[in-house]
């Protein structure tokens, strides 16, 4: 039986996944591929933590040009994570004429263009199905089984760990911190967790699908990004009241000329297909005319799911290098020469229904005032809140949801609120996708 040869750089939590999959799943891999994959080289600047997964010691080193150089390697998995030396060790990969995996979200989403341009012009493939949404096989869906739609909306959850947070907040059992350490105790987190929980995690996963969805690039650090830091059980429980779920969405739709991408926490009704994703789960909708809906759900984050991601790319690329098929399909969806350059939608001109939270005084004519404000900027009340005052006699949070209206009349009438003398807090606000 013929051995394809891997090398796997980075040997943490996904790392310690792929390897044991591809030794415990040995047997099932060869015969769905007629062919052996061996795990040639693991290359980590730390090769004495045991990880508790079976490799040997000749198979560790800390010089990744073992992995690089090695003639024998056919596929380099890179598990490294951020910018450089990502960047630099996959294109060199690639110069060297090997396939790469990776699950590298950041790195895709803003080096993407410059290794997806040697990835087709050497004829190699690419694989980076668990970069977005771990066990989701959403960019092979993209790539492949929705290769006939027009997209027209993608959104998703795609981050477990702010997912996690939000959904032990709503069920009562957790605070912000203790869901957080919780998230990354089990290792869901990235290694920095603000890129969870402030949405930036996400804006490279939307970056990404955006790409492949519409064949344009889209730039992570341009758009809307808002995380989940803001939010707190007040929101969750009147969201609740109302009959909405809050969750961090990633969003991009086309309207055949620009793209509106942003990240940011949404109201979902409650029987909307996101709003029961919960706990680590991810989910992506994805909606054109011809199919209508899709929605793909599965575990967003973990060493076995997104390790199981990381090895059926392995498989995928194997099967090209024994059919002689490589690169037979472009890794962005579309070739290069046929990609385009569609503008993103102006922030300005987001459109989308608000639900507004305010701490005011309560005193007469507050409510009259916010809504005489909302209304001088062409902004309409669907529907008003107002709690008890607290025991304490503070302020009073008034709750106020609007229909649809734009981001920037929004932002001028909230500005022109937060100076009032009877606003005693920043204004939250959520919109409310429905
Ligand atoms: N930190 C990410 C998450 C891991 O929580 O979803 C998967 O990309």
């Amino acid at each position: 039986m013929k051995t394809i040869q891997v090398g796997l750089i980075g040997f943490g939590v996904i790392g310690s996944g792929v390897v044991r999959i591809l030794e415990e799943s040995r047997e099932l891999i060869s015969r769905r591929l007629g062919a052996e994959l061996r795990l040639k080289k693991i290359a980590d600047l730390d090769i004495d933590t045991d990880r508790g997964v079976p490799v040997s010691r000749e198979q560790l080193t800390t010089d990744v040009n073992d992995i690089l150089e090695d003639p024998e390697i056919d596929i380099v998995i890179e598990l490294m994570g951020g910018y450089e030396p990502a960047r630099t060790f996959v294109l060199k990969a690639l110069e060297n004429g090997k396939h790469v995996v990776s699950a590298n979200k950041a790195l895709l989403s803003k080096h993407g263009d410059e290794i997806f341009t040697v990835v087709e012009e050497k004829n190699l493939a690419v694989g980076y199905e668990a970069s977005v949404g771990g066990a989701i096989p959403i960019i092979r869906s993209l790539r492949e089984a929705f290769a006939a739609n027009p997209i027209t909306l993608i959104e998703g959850i795609v981050n477990g760990t702010a997912n996690y947070i939000l959904s032990r907040m709503s069920d009562g059992s957790c605070d912000f911190d203790s869901a957080l350490r919780e998230a990354q105790e089990k290792g869901f987190a990235e290694a920095d967790p603000t890129f969870d929980i402030e949405g930036i995690d996400s804006a490279h996963k939307i970056a990404i699908l955006s790409s492949l969805a519409f064949g344009t690039r889209v730039d992570a650090d341009k758009i809307l990004v808002e995380g989940i830091s803001t939010i707190g059980r007040e929101d969750i429980q009147s969201a609740a009241e109302l009959g909405f779920r809050i969750k961090l969405l990633a969003v991009s739709k086309f309207n055949g000329e620009s793209v509106d991408v942003r990240v940011h926490p949404a109201m979902l009704p409650k029987d909307h297909p996101m709003a029961s994703i919960n706990g680590v789960l991810n989910a992506v909708r994805v909606c054109d005319q011809w199919m209508e809906e899709n929605v793909l759900v599965g575990h967003g984050a973990g060493s076995l799911p997104t390790g199981s991601a990381v090895v059926g790319d392995v498989i995928e690329i194997a099967r090209g290098i024994l059919s002689g098929s490589s690169g037979r399909i472009p890794p962005q969806s579309f070739p290069k020469a046929l990609r385009r350059d569609l503008p993103l939608l102006d922030r300005d001109d987001i459109r989308s229904a608000y639900f507004l939270r305010f701490k005011v005084k309560d005193q007469p004519g507050v409510l009259s005032t916010l809504s005489g404000i909302l209304g001088s900027h062409a902004i309409s009340i669907e529907s008003v809140l107002q709690k008890e005052r607290s025991a304490q006699g503070q302020g009073v949070p008034l709750m106020i949801m609007t229909h649809t209206a734009k981001e920037k009349d929004i932002r001028q009438a909230l500005s022109k609120i937060s100076e009032l003398e009877c606003i005693d807090e920043k204004p939250v606000l959520i919109r409310v996708e429905k």
